[in-house]
Parts: structure tokens; C-alpha cells; sequence
């Protein structure tokens, strides 16, 4: 029987995602009493600290994400799993060090590990390849490795990473991480989609006048210059959450609820989708950055004003495309897509506009014209579906008004903790169905490359949007019509 990992080691373990999202989920699974007794943690980062200085790190992360919910007798039995080695991630003599910790004589049966890269992207190799030359691959137990995305920086750096991968380890060891899979209302579009035989029979090109997909953050880049100033906006949220959630509203339902049948059918949104030409990604994606402006009622700095940015950087924090998936369901069907950094909310709406009826005998009170209908599914601020309907305005005249359908299926909170905390313990238990299968991400990269080549060879300009606002105007020239605009709220 696989007896689970015995070791999970964290590389970037005083990293911003360590921070805030892996030791916080680590810790809810401890409190829900999810992790194997053996199981112990081990933190790799280059901060020269001992023990106890990386403990009171680990605790101070947790409190501050979990504020009320923090438990003393759980942190005790949490903090007591925990190792620190320190070292860079180049030195040789890190991993050794590592390894002596791995190493030790232990209670129990030490069947594998789990090593989670929870580094920049541009790292991954250089960890893998100091790992072979520790023993660690494939022919020593049966290791897992998790790595973040973005998965390479394009096409080629992608496969580059899969081949190197490869040579040491196998696919079913290999665990490409995208949260958004383990958020609840990503996985909620599948039931609501292949569950109700209400929906399917609408959700096509007949019905449906168009699809968008917006992930609004208010924050900034934080304290994350050192990768995001590399990657950008397109690289860190588009390539792969927003893709996601693309493959997720167009897919066909697959056979069965297994990985490679949902794979499968993802890979299948992603082959059909149109190629964008060299000369028409103006057409198809917008780029801007955010300048100085007031965020939920603070002075917010421009992007080029915070820390560890390149001076004169042309790196977008805001990016709106617009796609064409090719196939019977969709042909024409626009998919716009965005997401940006300092916008004026926190809201993630996936939103998908229906057609006008064929012909219009009503008015809405209030309107001009009347609104078609609207379902929306929203993941933040709070989980919730919304579908708006017509009805009839009470009193003499015939005038309709919109009427919401609401179903709430949880309370605000926050949610990423959440879809972190679902991945961590598949990857402890062994489970790889919510994680990604390398020609998703090689697809995803085919349709996004060229519109980032086109930008590479334009660095020197880039529009702005000022903080605090839903991004620059010009990202609604995407719409094919005057009456698509984007929806930012619910
Ligand atoms: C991460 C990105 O993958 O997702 C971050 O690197 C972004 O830039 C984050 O802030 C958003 O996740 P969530 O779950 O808060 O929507």
C-alpha cells in the first residue's frame, strides 16, 4: 500500500507564495486532522536562519492569514513537523545538507517525498538538476514533484522544462499545479454544466452571444517584482488560470469524471482555438500597466514606483484578449478574457451573455433597450451563481424588469486558501486528477505566443490605466459590438 510521503520539502519556503497560500493550506490540513502522523516538513530557503527564527516566520504567516482561526495546540503539532535547511538554490552544498536532513534515521516507513518548487519559474531546472545529483529521480522511490506555474515562459522554454523533467522523473510524479482547479467554483462549473440537463441544451453558439472571463485583483505586485517584473500579466494569470477557466465553460462533457477524459476534452477546447495572426494581435489583446491612483480609498504607487521593478519596465499588469474557439459548438462565439493588478475590486465573474430573443415585445421600465439574459458565476467576492430573467414589472403596464436567480453556495471568504488547501492534500494522497497534463500547457502556450512576441518586439511603450479603476478604456475596443461591454460586477 502507498503509505503517503514521509517527507514534503518546500523550496522558496519565505516566498511570498509559501507565505500565503502553501503554509497556510498546510496548516488546515493539519487542523482537519489530514496529514499522516510520519509526514514531515522540510523548508529550503536562502535566509541564514536557525530553527527556531524560521518558526517564528511559519507562525507569524499563519496568524496573519487565518486571524481568529489560529489554534495553539494545532500550530504545536503543526511546527513540530518542520525542518529548515538554508542554502541557495545553486549550491551544491545545500542539497547535501538537505539531504543529511532527509536522511536521518526515523520512525516508520519512508516510502517517498514530495518537492514543491514553490520558486521562480526560471529556477525549476536548476533545482531538478541538482536533485538527480542527489539520487532524487525516478529510480529511488516513488518521489512527487509539484511545480508552479507559469510552466516555462513560452512554448519552447515549456517543452524544454517537459523534456528535462522527463529525464528524471515520470509523468504520474509530475504535479503541474494550477489553484484555480481547486477553487470551489471552478469545480462547480462541471455540475452545473453536466448536471443539469436545463443548461447544456443552451450552452452553445445558438443561444450564447458571448462569454467573459474577468480576474480582477486589487492589489499590487507586493513585494513579487523579482518575478512578476519577468512575466507579467499575460505569463502569470492568463496562460494558465484564465485559459483554465476558458476550457473549463467551452469544453464538450467528457465520458467520465476521470483526468485523462477531462484532459482530453480541454486539450480539444485549446486545439480549436483560432490562431491569432503576427499582424492582428492588435486586434485580439490589449496590454497596459497601472500608474499611481487610489485604491479602496489609499494613494496606490504606479507599477514602475514598486519595489525590485527595472527601471523603465514595460511588463503589463493588465491584459484583455479576445478568443475564437473553431469548433460546432462555438465558431463566433467571443470569449474575452481579462485580468489586471490594481483594479478597483476583487472580483473573479465568469459571465455569459445570452442572445437577444428574435423579436422584442416588451419594454423595461427603466431602460432603453432591454437586457438580455445574463448567467454569471462568480468566485470572488463571495461563490455564487446568478442567472437574470425577465419579469413582468408589477402594476398596469406590460413593462418587464430583471429578476435574479441567486444561489449563494458560500459565504465570503477567502477562497484561495481553500483551492490550495484541496491540491495539497491530493498531492499528499496522491491524486492528479486536478492537475495539469503537459499538452494543456503546451497549448495554452501555442495560442498566447504570439501575441507575446508581437509584444517583445514593443517594449519600448506601454499604455496605462491608473490604480484603482477597471483598467484602460481601450480594452473594450476588443468588443465585436456597441452592446457587449464588459461586466464587472455581479
Ligand atoms: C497567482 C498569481 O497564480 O494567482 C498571482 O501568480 C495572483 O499574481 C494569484 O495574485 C491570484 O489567485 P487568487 O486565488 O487570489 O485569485
Amino acid at each position: 500500500a502507498d503509505l503517503g510521503p514521509c517527507y514534503f520539502v518546500i523550496f522558496g519556503a519565505t516566498g511570498n507564495l509559501a507565505a500565503r497560500k502553501l503554509l497556510p493550506a498546510l496548516y488546515q490540513l493539519e487542523a482537519a486532522d489530514r496529514l499522516n502522523t510520519d509526514l514531515r516538513f522540510l523548508a529550503f530557503a536562502r535566509r541564514d536562519w536557525t530553527l527556531s527564527e524560521w518558526l517564528g516566520f511559519l507562525k507569524q504567516s499563519i496568524q496573519e492569514h487565518l486571524g481568529d482561526s489560529f489554534d495553539a495546540a494545532v500550530f504545536q503539532r503543526f511546527e513540530a513537523r518542520f525542518d529548515y535547511v538554508m542554502g541557495d538554490l545553486n549550491d551544491p552544498q545545500a542539497y547535501k545538507r538537505m539531504m543529511d536532513e532527509l536522511s536521518k534515521p526515523r520512525m516508520g516507513v519512508c516510502e517517498n517525498m514530495v518537492f514543491y518548487l514553490a520558486i521562480k519559474p526560471s529556477d525549476f531546472l536548476v533545482v531538478i538538476e541538482q536533485l538527480s545529483k542527489i539520487g532524487i529521480s525516478r529510480t529511488h522511490g516513488r518521489h512527487r514533484i509539484v511545480v508552479e506555474k507559469p510552466f516555462g515562459e513560452d512554448i519552447a522554454s515549456a517543452q524544454e522544462l517537459n523534456t528535462k523533467l522527463h529525464r528524471y522523473f515520470d509523468e504520474d510524479q509530475i504535479y503541474r499545479i494550477d489553484h484555480y482547479l481547486g477553487k470551489e467554483t471552478v469545480q462547480n462549473l462541471l455540475v452545473f454544466r453536466f448536471a443539469n440537463t436545463l443548461i447544456e441544451p443552451i450552452w452553445n453558439r445558438n443561444y450564447i452571444d458571448h462569454v467573459q472571463i474577468t480576474v480582477a485583483e486589487s492589489e499590487g505586485v507586493g513585494r513579487r517584482a523579482g518575478y512578476y517584473d519577468t512575466a507579467g500579466a499575460m505569463r502569470d494569470m492568463l496562460q494558465n488560470h484564465l485559459m483554465q477557466l476558458l476550457t473549463l465553460v467551452a469544453m464538450e462533457p467528457p465520458a467520465i469524471l476521470e483526468a485523462d477524459a477531462l484532459a482530453d476534452e480541454k486539450v480539444k477546447v485549446l486545439r480549436s482555438i483560432r490562431p491569432i495572426p503576427p499582424q492582428g494581435v492588435g486586434e485580439h489583446a490589449y496590454r497596459a500597466q497601472y500608474a499611481a491612483g487610489r485604491v479602496n480609498g489609499k494613494d496606490a504607487p504606479g507599477y514602475l514606483e514598486e519595489p525590485g521593478v527595472a527601471k523603465g519596465s514595460a511588463t503589463e499588469t493588465f491584459v484583455a484578449a479576445k478568443f475564437y474557439i473553431d469548433n460546432w459548438r462555438w465558431r463566433n462565439v467571443p470569449f474575452y478574457v481579462r485580468t489586471g493588478k490594481r483594479l478597483a475590486e476583487n472580483s473573479s465573474l465568469i459571465a455569459i451573455r445570452f442572445r437577444h430573443p428574435p423579436q422584442l415585445l416588451f419594454h423595461d421600465a427603466g431602460a432603453a433597450h432591454i437586457d438580455p439574459n445574463w448567467i454569471l458565476l462568480s468566485m470572488q467576492p463571495t461563490e455564487c451563481m446568478h442567472i437574470e430573467l425577465h419579469a413582468k414589472e408589477p402594476g398596469l403596464g406590460m413593462n418587464t424588469r430583471i429578476v435574479r436567480l441567486n444561489a449563494s453556495y458560500r459565504p465570503t471568504q477567502a477562497t484561495t486558501m481553500e483551492a490550495y488547501k484541496t491540491l495539497l492534500l491530493d498531492v499528499v494522497e496522491g491524486d492528479r486528477s486536478l492537475f495539469l497534463r503537459f499538452d494543456e500547457v503546451e497549448w495554452a502556450w501555442r495560442v498566447v505566443d504570439p501575441i507575446l512576441r508581437d509584444w517583445s518586439r514593443r517594449r519600448d511603450y506601454i499604455a496605462t490605466y491608473p490604480a484603482g479603476s477597471w483598467g484602460p478604456r481601450e480594452a473594450g475596443r476588443l468588443f465585436e459590438r456597441e452592446d457587449q461591454v464588459w461586466r464587472n460586477e455581479i
